[in-house]
């Protein structure tokens, strides 16, 4: 409960610094004549931390979605990637957004792991999002961000886990497929679930035109996903994510 009195941009963000989001706090903090506005807009604000491995195009979707003002309280602080080839990387240099190499090839997991949460503590990463990131994260590393890394699976989970989940789901024969973003624990695509989006499956589909038109439908999930994190209002109950 917030006592009825004026607050200090100090105390504001602190509070904000805690991983709270008390947005009434900082509302106040902007009436306060002495706390600008552009400074709660800030404080307001999370940093994400991208991991990728390929294309790139969720991770594109969200950096759009942030630029058209559909994620409001985040902005990506940088994008990391263990591959040089992967096209996120190109796409992050496009948008003029910090990106960073850092190569797993030849490491142990751990190394390339610490290497990694470096970076992100480096750039005050609040949430981190995997974005066709193709590596399995040490426990020790989720415990770094106990509840705040994501991760984009293209199937209905707990169906299809695992490598190309489209076409299992194809040669499965199901008829309603999808998309599903889930916090990452320390199992393979399996953490308590934040956003699923389904689509039917065709009887004209192929592998390849499921695998598209899930696609679409990630673009869409992965920002709706970030946005329930980052406005706080749910509890996790079991591996129920409720929203209050
Ligand atoms: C997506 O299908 C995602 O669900 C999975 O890896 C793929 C990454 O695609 N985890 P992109 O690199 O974001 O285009």
């Amino acid at each position: 409960m917030v006592a009825n009195r004026e607050i200090s941009a100090t105390e504001a963000q602190r509070d904000s610094e805690c991983g709270m989001w008390n947005s009434e706090l900082l509302a106040r903090a902007s009436l306060c004549a002495s706390v600008p506005l552009w400074w709660t807009r800030i404080a307001l604000m999370k940093n994400l931390g991208i991991l990728l491995s390929g294309r790139g195009s969720n991770f594109e979707a969200i950096a759009r979605n942030i630029a058209a003002g559909k994620i409001p309280h985040a902005r990506i602080a940088i994008v990391i990637s263990n591959r040089a080839d992967a096209g996120g990387l190109e796409t992050a240099r496009k948008l003029g957004l910090k990106s960073r190499l850092i190569p797993s090839k030849g490491k142990e997991r751990k190394e390339h792991d610490h290497e990694v949460v470096a970076a992100l503590q480096e750039h005050k990463v609040d949430l981190v999002c995997l974005a066709g990131y193709m590596r399995l994260l040490s426990p020790w590393f989720v415990r770094q961000f106990p509840g705040k890394i994501l991760n984009i699976h293209p199937s209905l989970l707990p169906a299809f886990p695992g490598l190309e989940a489209q076409q299992q789901a194809f040669a499965y024969g199901v008829k309603v497929s999808g998309c599903t973003v889930h916090f990452v624990d320390e199992e393979l695509d399996h953490g308590p679930i934040i956003v699923q989006r389904a689509i039917p499956v065709l009887d004209t589909d192929t592998e390849h035109t499921l695998a598209g038109r899930i696609l679409e439908q990630e673009h869409i999930a992965y920002t709706d996903a970030i946005n329930v994190v980052l406005e706080g209002k749910y509890e996790i109950v079991g591996r129920r994510l409720v929203r209050q």
